[in-house]
């Protein structure tokens, strides 16, 4: 059977294609699926340090939730539609927009329905100027349900957004920058190079460092200033006794490079040295790997 999607690792960026050229790679229940086992395995991966989500084909990045498959939910009723399709694909966006690693959205064709929320959700995107974006559910007589309703208003404004919700038009890859959809427009030729050099220029930072930056953006952002601010406090009190934020503050006085330890391992300074391992094991991965 024919992976629904594909993955390749190269310079610790994994590339991840969601692969049904000829139905425009609709998100059905199968890939959804497959998509998030990969970023269970992904996240886990101390080998992968960035993902770049894009499409396989010459024409979409993703037309959107599988229309045949989720109306035979529909005709089911509601509980088994909010449950196969609602919830999986809230779930699928919720995922990305909260991942530790950054993943990189680099739009090369259509990105309609599903496909524009999975760009919406993610932190960084980059779009093919033959991309081609649109919010067609109204169309279907439905909301947006995978986060559609929520997070374009919050990129691009309230209006904005409703004007695209509401009419169903495509928009051109200059419109999604103007909305701050995407961070780039390049070539069609460019777009995979120009994704590599973004994740590039993320991974050579230090990745704990880079975790908590994704993780206060993304719990920080929907909440008030004032927990926001809490929420960057506790990031920086998390990085504040690692390794890497020693060696960050050492390296810029001594006038040299960085050597990244890249683990949530705590230096251990001398009045610590009683510390409990209970207080660490509540701070998650505490494997020690050495990264570049
Ligand atoms: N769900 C299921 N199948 C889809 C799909 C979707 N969202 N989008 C495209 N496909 C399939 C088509 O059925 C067709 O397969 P088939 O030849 O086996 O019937 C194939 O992909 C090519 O699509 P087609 O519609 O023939 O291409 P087009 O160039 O004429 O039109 C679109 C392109 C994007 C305008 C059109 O496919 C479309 O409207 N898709 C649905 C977009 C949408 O509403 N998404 C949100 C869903 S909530």
């Amino acid at each position: 059977m024919t992976d629904l999607v594909l993955s390749e690792t190269r310079d610790r960026v994994v590339i991840l294609t969601l692969n049904r050229p000829d139905k425009l790679n609709a998100l059905n229940y199968a890939l959804i699926d497959r998509l998030l086992s990969l970023l269970d395995q992904v996240e886990t991966d101390d080998g992968v340090r960035a993902v770049i989500l894009t499409g396989s084909g010459d024409r979409a990045f993703s037309a959107g939730a599988d229309i045949r498959e989720f109306a035979v939910s529909v005709a089911e009723g509601t509980d088994a539609a909010l449950r196969d399709f609602v919830t999986r694909g809230q779930h699928l966006t919720a995922r990305l927009e909260a991942f530790r690693k950054p993943v990189i959205a680099a739009v090369n064709g259509l990105a309609f329905g599903g496909g524009c929320e999975i760009t919406e959700a993610v932190p960084l995107a980059i779009a093919s100027d033959r991309a081609l974006f649109a919010k067609p559910e109204i169309k279907l007589a439905m909301p947006p349900t995978f986060g559609g309703t929520q997070r374009l208003p919050r990129l691009a404004g309230r209006k904005r957004a409703l004007e695209l919700l509401l009419t169903g038009d495509a928009f051109s890859p200059a419109r999604a920058l103007e909305l701050g959809l995407v961070n780039h427009v390049v070539s069609h030729g460019q777009l995979m190079p120009a994704a590599f050099d973004l994740a590039r220029r993320i991974v050579s930072h230090s990745q704990p460092a880079v975790a908590s930056i994704l993780t206060a953006v993304a719990r920080g952002l929907n909440q008030s200033i004032a927990e926001g601010l809490l929420v960057e406090a506790e990031q920086f009190a998390r990085m504040a006794p690692t390794a890497d934020l020693g060696e960050g503050l050492a390296a810029w006085l001594g006038r040299r490079r960085p050597a990244w330890d890249g683990s949530w391992t705590h230096i251990t300074r001398p009045d610590e040295t009683r510390r409990s391992g209970r207080e660490q094991d509540s701070l998650t991965p505490q494997k020690s790997k050495p990264n570049g």
